[in-house]
């Protein structure tokens, strides 16, 4: 896929350059003194930022942020990434929350006209947002000249190596609660790679489907058919041992109370699985260490919670441990790499949570992309 890029603008100075980039951050704070937590989108829209800067450009940028509603538009003010952003490049502007105005998730015309006007050129950079068919997303390249951003193109490059002819052994790592949130991601996976190591609550619906008793794990009962024909494959593997908490017990971030118990093989009546075991933890290892390709999307347990911490934690080591080429996706697994300061030892972590997992079950198509894609044939 030839993406239209930055070069593609030609001189760029005293042009007025709108680009769209997913500065969806986590903040913290009260109102009014909210700070940015976590600069990981900012950084990685920065390149695109200097390189307009730097060439002269007239420089706005523009994201949506969280979902807000009429009643939480405060909560979901642009203004701490606007100071943040500021404090880097002062001579650039940043809009207001793109999703104020209930067009850009409605994608109506009317409204992208709006955004547009006054503006040379577009540069979309929010690879995470690009498969969402909003206004700023989907129409806004049909109305100007319209190029990726260097984030965007990043993120391109290094999905599509996973899609076009990934080198063996190719290993995913896939975990999280629900397998009907990876079920597409699953299904596309099981025909192109070699290993899918299976971890977090999802591998109990697995589990469950091969009749292994799993108490009172999580489990969604009505995907258990779907389990075996994937299980079928032959390709997934499976934990071996559980940490295990009393259904009675809480667990979480904050406070938690109750014993935890170590289960192999199944997880006992009364008692839920809330992260992988060390023998699971060693035999996932095992098949990252051999692999030369991985793809990881998704935490091993409730990581959140220091006591289930350690299966997600250890899986992050043994991925930055592979020489493979390895792609972990957005969300809590970039989280648990950078949490153990592991985001160097990967090829690529990508800004974008279910945009780089549609991107793999789509075969490269996001609606973002195709829009772009779509502008340059016009
Ligand atoms: C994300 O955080 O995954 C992106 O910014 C998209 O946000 P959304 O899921 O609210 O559309």
């Amino acid at each position: 896929m030839k993406l239209p890029v930055l070069e593609d603008l030609g001189d760029v100075a005293g042009k007025k350059i709108l680009v769209r980039a997913d500065l969806n951050v986590p903040l913290v704070g009260e109102d009014g003194e909210r700070t940015v937590a976590d600069e990981f989108r900012i950084e990685a829209t920065m390149p695109t930022l200097q390189w307009l800067v730097d060439r002269g450009a007239h420089v706005t940028v523009c994201s949506h942020l969280g979902r807000p509603t009429i009643e939480t538009q405060e909560e979901f003010s642009m203004a701490p990434i606007q100071r943040l952003l500021h404090q880097r490049l002062p001579e650039i502007e940043v809009l207001e929350n793109l999703r104020f105005n209930p067009g850009e998730v409605a994608n109506d015309h009317t409204f992208t006209e709006e955004l547009a006007r006054g503006f040379d050129a577009v540069v979309l950079d929010a690879f995470g947002a690009s498969h969402r068919k909003h206004a700023s997303i989907v129409t806004l390249p049909g109305l100007l000249p319209s190029v990726a951003g260097r984030n965007l193109e990043l993120e391109v490059e290094a999905l599509s190596r996973l899609l076009e002819d990934p080198v063996s052994p190719y290993v995913a790592l896939i975990g999280g609660a629900k397998v009907s949130d990876k079920l597409a991601l699953l299904r596309s996976l099981t025909t192109k790679v070699d290993t899918v190591l299976v971890g977090g609550a999802m591998a109990f619906t697995f589990l469950s489907a091969q009749g292994v008793e799993v108490g009172a794990s999580l489990v969604e009962p009505e995907l258990r058919d779907e389990c075996e024909r994937l299980l079928q494959s032959k390709k997934i593997v499976l934990p071996l041992d559980f940490l295990t908490l009393s259904s009675s017990a809480s667990f979480g971030p904050g406070d938690h109370d109750g014993e935890v118990v170590l289960s192999e093989g199944s997880v006992r009546e009364g008692y839920r699985g809330l992260d992988i075991g060390p023998r699971s933890v060693a035999l996932f290892a095992s098949y990252l260490l051999d692999a030369k390709t991985i793809f990881w999307n998704g935490p091993m347990g409730v990581y959140e919670d220091p006591r289930f911490a350690a299966g997600t934690l250890g899986v992050s080591r043994a991925v930055a441990d592979s020489d493979a080429y390895s792609v972990v996706g957005g969300g809590d697994s970039a989280a648990a790499l950078r949490q153990e300061g592991l985001e160097e030892t990967v090829s690529h972590l990508s800004t974008g949570g279910g945009a780089s997992l549609q991107f793999l079950e789509e075969n490269g198509h996001l609606v973002g992309i195709d829009a772009l894609l779509e502008g340059r044939r016009r």
